[in-house]
């Protein structure tokens, strides 16, 4: 039946970075999800990295906008109009999505209607078939679990725009919460963070730069230092100062006391048995968030469970939609077994 597809295609569609996997190929691009216009002609001037790196640095008739907001698409023209650029990379043709079957990652807890709007732009813009996956299912399944088994894994990934925290059992979630705070927001936080101390603006690459460098969710950990540059508030002159990890881990601070609190939530609302599965599994980490330095420590001491980190945790979300490419062909989708609860914070 599937060889009426020319191409099967698994995207990890985020807020942060699109990952593309190709069925027989593996995973063929991996880029940020950013576009960069011309405002005065609607020209596509760049698209990933390439349009990553004009951030903070583009005249002002660049409009440089990341089309998703909180793992959701913000913006239909301009998430497709990315998507093309990148298949095009990949193929090296423009009519990529002539025959293909796409299987794109939404954040758990969406609704079906919007999972419908986001299958049907696909479809409209030329795929023979379209379907959406919830995120957790397919880093899950990229990560190496055995989902058909009815045991309980919780899986908590912690990507760009929104942390997932969901229990999986027998192939669907049990029980999911979602915080609109991850990567992004700690890197608005690191800009507010020096702004009010120093003084200094800072751009948004400067303070990822600084997450990944000497961010900590450790007080014990040796103290880090990294010198940055941006502009006094004051004087308006360009400055350097040097910032120690003891600082970034106040910052970071906040943020955990949520995620940890939407970890216990799920929990809360997980069965007891699944509960007991969960504690014997141990909570499965994934997306770029997994890389802080001692979040899993962190997790495990405030949670009381073992804390294992995915093997690729940027990329097993879209291994796990590749592996899920040909397989659903009875029912559209996977399905959850029981609706959960979403608590939306804004950030
Ligand atoms: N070494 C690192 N240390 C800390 N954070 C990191 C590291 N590497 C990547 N990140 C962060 O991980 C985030 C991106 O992760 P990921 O690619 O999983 O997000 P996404 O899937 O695009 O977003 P979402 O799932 O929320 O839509 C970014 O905020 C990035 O700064
Ligand atoms: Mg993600």
């Amino acid at each position: 039946m599937f060889k009426q597809f020319d191409k099967l295609f698994g995207i990890d569609l985020g807020t942060s970075n699109t990952v593309i996997f190709e069925k027989g190929k593996g995973i063929v691009l991996n880029e940020p999800s950013v576009v960069a216009f011309n405002q005065h002609t609607g020209e596509l001037l760049a698209a990933g990295a390439e349009a990553q790196a004009m951030i903070g640095r583009a005249p002002a008739h660049v409009d440089i906008t990341y089309p998703l907001i909180n793992g959701v698409i913000a913006n239909f023209d301009k998430t497709s109009i990315m998507l093309n650029h990148f298949i095009k990379k990949i193929q090296g043709r423009p009519s990529f999505l002539r025959s293909s079957q796409i299987y794109i990652t939404v954040p758990c807890g969406i609704t079906n209607v919007q999972k419908r709007a986001i299958e049907e732009t696909i479809v409209h813009k030329g795929a023979k078939k379209a379907i959406a996956v919830e995120e957790p299912i397919a880093a899950a399944l990229g990560a190496g679990l055995m989902l058909d088994e009815p045991v309980g894994h919780l899986i908590l990934d912690i990507g760009g725009g929104t942390c997932q925290v969901a229990v999986l059992s027998l192939g669907g979630i049990v029980a999911s919460h979602t915080i609109n705070r991850a990567g992004l927001s700690i890197d608005r936080d690191i800009i507010e963070y020096v702004k009010r101390q120093y003084n200094m603006e800072i751009g948004a690459p400067t303070a990822e730069h600084i997450k990944k460098q000497i961010g900590t969710c450790s007080t014990s950990t040796e103290e880090r230092s990294l010198d940055i540059r941006g502009r006094d508030l004051v004087d308006g002159l360009p400055r350097s100062i040097r910032l120690v990890s003891s600082e970034i881990y106040t910052v970071v601070n906040e943020f955990l006391v949520t995620l940890i609190e939407a970890i216990r939530a799920t929990l809360e609302l997980c069965p007891p048995e699944l509960a007991g599965d969960v504690m014997e599994q141990g909570i499965l980490l994934c997306g770029g968030g997994a890389l802080l330095d001692g979040i899993d420590e962190r997790i495990r001491v405030e949670t009381g469970v073992a804390v294992h980190i995915a093997d690729k945790p940027l990329e097993c979300t879209a291994l796990g939609t590749g592996m899920m490419l040909g397989v659903y062909k009875a029912k559209s989708r996977p399905t959850r077994l029981e609706d959960s609860t979403i608590e939306e914070k804004a950030v």
